[in-house]
């Protein structure tokens, strides 16, 4: 493929650590972890990050940490109808039962106008992923929250170094989840963090990442549920490497995205594509549209782009009746539109930093040779 979704290329800095680590014969967590830890808190301005083994475990740790706010098991979180489908099986491995709410169409994220009807007296938590790297409509969900006590969980995952109203997503809600799977701003080879500004927040997070033990030093007193989520040392020093060079990889992302997105503007008669508003700032994650005429037919672009050797990727869909996985929810056809449409109608591709200004060139060919076709 010459557009991919992304790619790890190892740098110098974790490959010293990495052999540091070898020589010493500790791999497990140890100084790496605490190190990205640190530094990831502080270059975001997190007070508190917690590495765990994958952005899955950063959503299900998160979501666990509700059983220390007092949440039962079998209780309900809201996420969006249309994401990843990490963020809702978090929902369940944590023990509780996702309520789905539809999207809106131009933002791919939870619709806030719909929010409200799916709280009901087992609601905890709000879980919203800010979709592509846009941040959610945050003031209308905190102000839904606050009135309803419910906690809100960022799913960031696909949104490193992403603000809204000039505060860095992580920050918003009560608790911020992100990954660094290859394609990622970040990428650790697999790799999570959870961030909180709230300690006692992230006391809970740290024990529920390690089995539910204590965070002090007495062994085999298990205090709560808990998994072993654990990062190792050989990831955090990816990570510790990929954070360094953050800031330059988030620009040069995003220079790619705006050539891309300048070159497609006339063919926004057929898709819509990834809009910035003035008081946010998107982070660069992929390129993703979705078609505004069904018949245009996603799926042949999906094919066309494929065959030009751009690694396509559906935008997901909707989760409760689109994928049989939550089909045990009795959900029908017809109850997400929104998310259904984006299912039928959407896709994504690669906007990554190794990309070169020809390869945007040739993905913004491709596209216009297919509308032009169509
Ligand atoms: C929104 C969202 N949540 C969660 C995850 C899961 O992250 P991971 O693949 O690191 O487990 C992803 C992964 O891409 C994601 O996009």
């Amino acid at each position: 493929m010459r557009i991919s979704f992304g790619e790890l290329r190892i740098g110098d800095i974790a490959r010293q650590r990495i052999q540091a680590s070898l020589e010493k014969n500790w791999v497990s967590g140890g100084e790496n972890v605490a190190e990205f830890e640190r530094l990831f808190a502080a270059h975001f301005g997190y007070r508190h990050a917690v590495a765990v083994s994958s952005g899955t475990d950063a959503c299900v740790v998160s979501c666990a940490t509700l059983y220390g706010l007092g949440a039962r098991r079998g209780d309900e979180i809201l996420v969006p109808a249309c994401s990843f489908v990490a963020t809702s099986n978090a929902v369940l491995a944590a023990g509780f039962t996702p309520v789905f709410v539809d999207v809106e169409l131009e933002t791919l994220n939870i619709d806030p106008a719909r929010i409200e009807s799916a709280i009901t007296p087992r609601t905890r938590a709000i879980q919203v992923v800010h979709t592509m790297g846009k941040p959610c409509e945050m003031d209308s969900i905190l102000e839904i929250a606050q009135r309803h006590g419910l906690t809100v969980i960022e799913d960031a995952c696909e949104a490193h170094g992403a603000t809204y109203k000039g505060r860095v997503v992580g920050t918003l809600g009560n608790l911020g989840a992100f990954s660094f799977y290859a394609a990622h701003l970040i990428c650790c080879g697999e790799g999570g963090m959870v961030v909180t500004c709230e300690d006692a927040l992230a006391r809970e997070a740290s024990s529920v990442r390690s089995h539910g033990r204590p965070c002090g030093d007495i062994y085999f007193d298990f205090q709560r549920f808990g998994l072993n989520a654990k990062m190792n040392d050989l990831e955090a020093a990816i990570g510790i490497d990929g954070l360094a060079g953050f800031d330059e990889v988030f620009e040069t992302r995003k220079r790619l995205l705006y050539r891309l997105l300048d070159q497609t503007r006339d063919l926004e008669e057929h898709a819509h594509f990834l809009v910035e508003a003035p008081h946010e700032k998107v982070a660069p994650h992929a390129f993703p549209l979705v078609l505004k005429d069904p018949r245009r037919d996603a799926r042949a672009l999906y094919k066309f782009l494929e065959t030009r050797g751009i690694q396509c990727k559906t935008l997901f869909g909707s989760l409760p009746t689109q994928h049989r996985a939550f089909s045990f929810l009795g959900h029908q056809l017809g109850d997400f539109p929104v998310a259904e449409y984006i299912g039928e109608n959407g896709l994504h591709f690669g906007c990554h930093q190794y990309l070169s200004d020809e390869d945007i060139d040739y993905a913004a060919e491709a596209l216009h040779d297919y509308f032009a076709k169509a």
